[in-house]
Formats: structure tokens, sequence, C-alpha cells
């Protein structure tokens, strides 16, 4: 799985289960085949959960702005009631959730969660993105409900010293699959003194650091956007609300963490409480956003610039822009 690009190109995996939405069995009258994706409008077959917005890695150029995000998590209640209403809205979409964060497993409410997103979805497909930190720390009923629910695990493997057998030990105790997403890197770190523990590691199979920049001038051009950004297809629910990417679900604790002038508005979410046709989301969704103007849509790599090492962030706004 790559999920690499899941935050810079259309074949990751975010944009993977965004694509979902696009080959959902259950809907293909409305919503878009995967070779149209960049033609067609697409209505809403899933959505990235901010489980938790903010983190206890704390990476440089994270792309949810993790590192300055103040202590934010969905609760169980609101996640119930949301999915509640999106399943009474489109009872015949059988939408793909994925857990990301911050860090999901510091959400207490997790399991919770995820045994509901199964009892509203049993069929569709279900992931969890992590850094793996907390894994030794679930207990049995986290595990019996990844079981249940078929969710796929997905690690994302920095260069940091944590014990990594405990996965193992789940998987062939409760019987599901889990898979590594490595990062590239030279280094290995101490991740309580953050200080390199080795300077010959040598992880080169794997996806490369990178930084998304925004633009704190607003030029870019949003309309484009709706048409060229593979991003936009990577809708994220937080807060009770629905977004049209990672950047405009996260991009708040960019905003108040350095008290930039980036105006969210109305327009730029939209409120599952206050739907009352999906209709509405969907069309929300195949709409310009004007918050597209302060991002310039995709990571250093893909204009051709070198790829970053990968560190702590030192919450310096360059590492974002
Ligand atoms: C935002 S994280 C959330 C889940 C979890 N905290 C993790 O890191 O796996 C989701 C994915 O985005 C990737 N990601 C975040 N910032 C990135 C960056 N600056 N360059 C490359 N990948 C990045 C992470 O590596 C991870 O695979
Ligand atoms: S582990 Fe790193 S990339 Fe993932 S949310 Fe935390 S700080 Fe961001
Ligand atoms: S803010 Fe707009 S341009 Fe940036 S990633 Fe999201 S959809 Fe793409």
């Amino acid at each position: 799985m790559k999920r690499r690009d899941f935050l810079c190109g259309a074949s990751c995996l975010l944009a993977g289960f965004a694509l979902g939405k696009i080959t959902n069995n259950n809907q293909d009258t409305m919503l878009c085949k995967k070779d149209d994706f960049y033609e067609n409008d697409c209505g809403l077959g899933g959505f990235g959960i901010a489980t938790s917005s903010h983190c206890n890695l704390n990476c440089k150029y994270c792309d949810t702005y993790s590192p300055l995000s103040k202590e934010e998590f969905v609760t169980y209640e609101q996640f119930s009631r949301d999915l509640e209403k999106l399943k009474e809205l489109a009872p015949d979409r059988e939408l793909e959730l994925t857990f990301i964060g911050g860090e999901p497993l510091l959400n207490p409410d997790l399991t919770k969660m995820i045994n509901k997103a199964y009892e509203i979805y049993p069929n569709s497909a279900k992931a969890i993105l992590t850094n793996g930190i907390l894994i030794e720390k679930m207990d049995d009923e986290f595990w019996k409900a990844i079981k249940k629910a078929n969710v796929k695990f997905s690690i994302t493997k920095y260069p940091i010293d944590i014990e990594r057998d405990t996965i193992e030990r789940k998987s062939k105790e409760y019987g599901f699959e889990y898979n590594y997403d490595t990062v590239k890197s030279n280094k290995l770190y101490d991740i309580k003194t953050k200080k390199v523990i080795n300077e010959n590691y040598n992880e080169q199979e794997g996806f490369e650091w990178s930084k998304n920049t925004l633009d704190l001038k607003g030029s870019q051009n949003y309309l484009l956007k709706r048409f060229n950004c593979p991003h936009r297809g990577i809708n994220i629910y937080a807060r009770g609300n629905i977004y049209y990417c990672y950047v405009h679900a996260y991009i708040k604790s960019f905003i108040e963490y350095f008290k930039v002038d980036i105006p969210i508005t109305k327009d730029d979410y939209i409120k599952i409480a206050d739907v009352k046709d999906i209709k509405e989301i969907d069309d929300f969704l195949s709409t310009p956003k004007f918050l597209c103007k302060y991002c310039k849509q995709c990571h250093n790599t893909c204009y051709g610039g070198e790829p970053l090492e990968w560190g702590f962030s030192e919450r310096q706004i360059t590492e974002w822009t």
C-alpha cells in the first residue's frame, strides 16, 4: 500500500480510500469510476477521521500540523450521532472509514468508535494509520474490535527506537493483518531524548519525507485545484464536519499557533448535523473552495525538490511554508 502519497498523490492509501467512494458497489450511478477521478464530480464515499488532531510523535513537516495542535479528540458520542445521521441520509452507501490522526491510538474512545463503524457499515473497508508508539498499550478489547471489524492496520515505521514485537504477537493472537509503511532514513532516533542513536541506520526501502507548502499570501488559483488537486478527494471528518481535504480539516492548528491571517469560513466545511439531504454533502465536495488559495497543493518532491530528512518538529513556520 502506498500510503506515502497519502497526502501527496492520487495513488495513495487515503486517496485509495477516497477513490473507494468511486468504486463503491451500490452507488455506481452517482459516484465516479476510478478512471474518471479527475474529470467528474464525486460524492461522499468515505472519509478519514481526525481521531485525534494532536500526536505523541511530533514529526517535522507533519502534514496534519499535529505538532501545533492542542489536544483535540473526536468523541464517541459525536461520531456515533454523525455516523447514524449519514446512514439515515444515504442508507445504501457503505462508507469507507480510515482512522487517521494526529495519532488515532491516543483517542480513549477508539475501540468504541471502531465497533460503531462496524455496526453502521459492516461491509465497508476500514483502516487505521498509526505511528505504532502506543501499540503495546492497547488492550484486548481493542484487538478484538480490530479483528471483528476487519480493520486494516497500517503502521508508519518512523526511524525511532520503539518496541516492535507486540504487533506480530497480537496479529497472530487475534488473527488480523497489518503492514508497515517505512520512512526512508539514514539515522535512528531515541524517541525519549530525541537524539540520534545510530548514525548508520540504513532504511532505504520506503517512502521519502517531504513537506506540503502553504501560500500565506493566498495567491493560488483555487478554481484550478478543484480539478487538478488529487487531495481534494481525501475527505476528512473532524469536529462534526466534513472537509474537502486534509489541509482544510487540520489547518486550524497552524492558523492558531502562528496567528496567521488565513480565513476559514462556513463555506469551507459542512456540518453533518445540519444536512437534510446527502446531495448537500456531495455538492459541497464537488465545488471549489476558497481555502485552496492558501495551499500549493503538492509536497516539495512533487516539484522536483529533494526529499527532506525526517526529524522532530521545532514548530517553526518554515516547516509548513
Ligand atoms: C498524518 S499521518 C497520521 C497517522 C499517524 N500519526 C502516522 O503518522 O502514521 C498519516 C500519514 O501521513 C504521512 N505524512 C505526514 N506528514 C508527512 C510528510 N511531511 N511527508 C511524508 N509523509 C507524511 C505519515 O507518514 C503517515 O503515513
Ligand atoms: S506521527 Fe508524525 S506524521 Fe503522524 S500525525 Fe504524528 S506528527 Fe504527524
Ligand atoms: S487545500 Fe486545496 S490545493 Fe491544498 S491539498 Fe487541499 S484540495 Fe489540494
